[in-house]
């Protein structure tokens, strides 16, 4: 690996706290979201626009939309706020809240931005590497057909900077797809295309997740790579801008990473439009994530203070945490843009609100220092 930029997705707001059985008050999520904003970090999930009977922790999500829309966090960086939708009702009720709040998304532009080096990245860490940039979906939208498109630049009205966008999730497994979506894995991917086309309309980015890519709490360890590379390659002809294939379980292991990342190259899925999703439930998360940088890719997603785990994969702890994950990644020299000790000082918060134990060991070591 180089000393390429690599884009973290804090996944903590959402990923992170919506299985936690105790409320987590509104004003304590948006603190969250905040002091998120501050650390350098440019991807921040914020919430999930499903059926409060399903996930009762995410019922607050349209009230955040409207906070972030209403009072923008301004950073050096734009940010983008993701929001999770299972189906249309869940992009109608965002579009809902842009329309009541007289609110559009910057147009789009051709890829996702790599930011600047980030201020504390030392000279190796940014030579001789250009950015990430060439992504070959045909569906999204270049900038040649979209000449309008803004340089972000830190003067900017903030609101014509920081950006809304979705994901939509998939799974599998069937067994996984049913619990989790209601529905099996077609009609998930038929449920998943008029949610790209008005995510479109609204210039909203859209990342897809492919759920229990490397082990399935209801089908065991073995999920043929085949069929995470098929969906994969199926959400980004669809016109997702990157697809997250997740380690829902925490299975994953180097040579079963290893074989993964090749079934997907092997299936034409380049490694620009992945983002991989480790939970650390045995603890291979950061080897794992090693076999990724290896592979080629550049965008990991991760949650502040190891927060997490999924409501519908029973015993799964918590993601990968940020301060881990970033510690990692800056010893490679690679640059993330996210100052530690920030995010270490965030992650002994949050799991203090939470009443959980701070997972991020890097961010706890740092602030021990
Ligand atoms: P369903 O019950 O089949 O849906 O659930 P439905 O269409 O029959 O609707 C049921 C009720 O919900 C109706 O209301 C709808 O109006 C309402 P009622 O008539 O009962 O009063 N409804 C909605 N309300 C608000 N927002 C909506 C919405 N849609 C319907 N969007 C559904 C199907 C897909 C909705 C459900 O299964 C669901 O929400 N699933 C999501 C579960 C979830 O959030 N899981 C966690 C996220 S995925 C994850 O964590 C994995 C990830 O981290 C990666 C990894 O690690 O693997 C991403
Ligand atoms: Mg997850």
């Amino acid at each position: 690996y180089t000393a390429d930029h690599v884009r973290i997705v804090e996944v903590g707001a959402r990923d992170g706290l919506q299985n936690e059985k105790q409320a987590i008050s509104l004003e304590n999520k948006l603190e969250l979201i905040r002091r998120l904003s501050k650390t350098g970090v440019t991807h921040i999930e914020a919430g999930s626009f499903v059926p409060a009977k399903w996930v009762p922790q995410m019922a607050s999500t349209a009230e955040i939309l409207t906070d972030l829309i209403q009072k923008p966090p301004v950073e050096a960086r734009p940010i983008a706020y993701n929001y999770l939708v299972p189906n249309i009702r869940g992009i109608e009720n965002l579009v809902k809240i842009f329309e009541q709040n007289n609110h559009t998304n910057p147009p789009l532009q051709a890829d996702y931005p790599t930011p600047p080096p980030s201020p504390q990245a030392t000279p190796e860490q940014t030579q001789g590497q250009g950015p990430i940039t060439s992504s070959h979906n045909p569906n999204q939208m270049s900038s040649a057909s979209n000449p309008a498109v803004p340089t972000s630049n830190a003067t900017g009205s903030q609101s014509d900077r920081n950006t809304t966008e979705i994901s939509l999730f998939a799974a599998a497994t069937e067994s996984f797809s049913q619990r989790n979506t209601n529905c099996s894995i077609a009609e998930s991917l038929h449920r998943s295309l008029p949610i790209i086309e008005l995510a479109r309309k609204h210039s909203v980015r859209v990342r897809g997740y492919v759920s229990v890519a490397l082990g399935c709490p209801y089908e065991g360890p073995d999920v043929d790579p085949h069929k995470v590379a098929e969906l994969t390659a199926s959400l980004l002809e669809m016109g997702c801008d990157e697809v997250s294939v997740a380690d829902t379980t925490g299975m994953g292991t180097v040579p079963k990473t290893r074989k993964l990342l090749q079934t997907l190259k092997d299936a034409g899925v380049l490694m620009e439009d992945v983002a991989l999703h480790f939970h650390d439930t045995y603890g291979q998360a950061l080897v794992n994530m090693v076999v990724g940088l290896e592979a080629g890719v550049r965008v990991f997603d991760s949650s502040v203070g190891g927060l997490g785990g999924c409501p519908y994969s029973k015993g799964a702890t918590g993601n990968v945490s940020t301060e881990d994950t970033v510690h990692l990644l800056h010893s490679l020299g690679c640059d993330t843009g996210i100052d530690l000790v920030k995010m270490a000082e965030v992650g002994e918060w949050i799991t203090g609100v939470v009443g959980k134990a701070n997972e991020g060991r890097a961010g706890k070591a740092m602030l021990a220092r």
